[in-house]
């Protein structure tokens, strides 16, 4: 077999066997259950557009790439909630390190991801897993 099939039909038993967030006792992950990548795609964004729309929440987020952004809390999620991604990014602590975020900052994200978990169709049970993941990097990123 030449290589490059081999590593294609181990790749394709790999799919098979361990599916995208199903875990191992056969369970649908939290991220399965909040409607894998496009629903959870679709809530940060718009957590983040109107974050970054609130004058009462915006200071930080002025000049940030949003997609980047985007992207990085999308695969943070992914990997919080058993969807079977790795999260490469700085650690909460020193990617919020010097940004001065207060707690309105802080509970105005947590509203705006609600309302787009709601939005969504999302059920009240993955909305406050989901939120009790989320909670304990308060103490990171809140700084004064
Ligand atoms: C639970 C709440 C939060 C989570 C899960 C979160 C998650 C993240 C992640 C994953 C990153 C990327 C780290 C990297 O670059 O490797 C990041 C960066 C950042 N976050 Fe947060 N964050 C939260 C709260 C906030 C709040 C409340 C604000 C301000 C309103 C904020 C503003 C920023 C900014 C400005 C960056 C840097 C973006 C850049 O320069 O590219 N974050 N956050």
């Amino acid at each position: 077999m030449k290589s490059s099939s081999r590593f294609s039909a181990i790749a394709l038993v790999v799919s098979l066997a361990c599916p995208a967030g199903v875990r191992a006792d056969g369970e649908p992950s939290l991220y399965q259950r909040l409607g894998g990548e496009p629903v959870v795609t679709r809530v940060i964004e718009q957590t983040l557009r109107r974050v970054a729309d609130d004058p009462a929440a915006n200071r930080s987020l002025e000049g940030v790439d949003l997609q980047k952004l985007d992207a990085k809390i999308v695969l943070q999620v992914c990997a919080l909630a058993g969807g079977g991604c790795t999260y490469v990014g700085d650690d909460m602590k020193a990617a919020h390190d010097g940004m001065n975020i207060g707690q309105r900052e802080f509970y105005a994200l947590v509203e705006a991801l609600r309302d787009a978990l709601d939005a969504n169709g999302v059920g009240e049970r993955e909305k406050n897993e989901l939120l009790r993941l989320l909670a304990p990097m308060k103490r990171d990123v809140v700084t004064r």
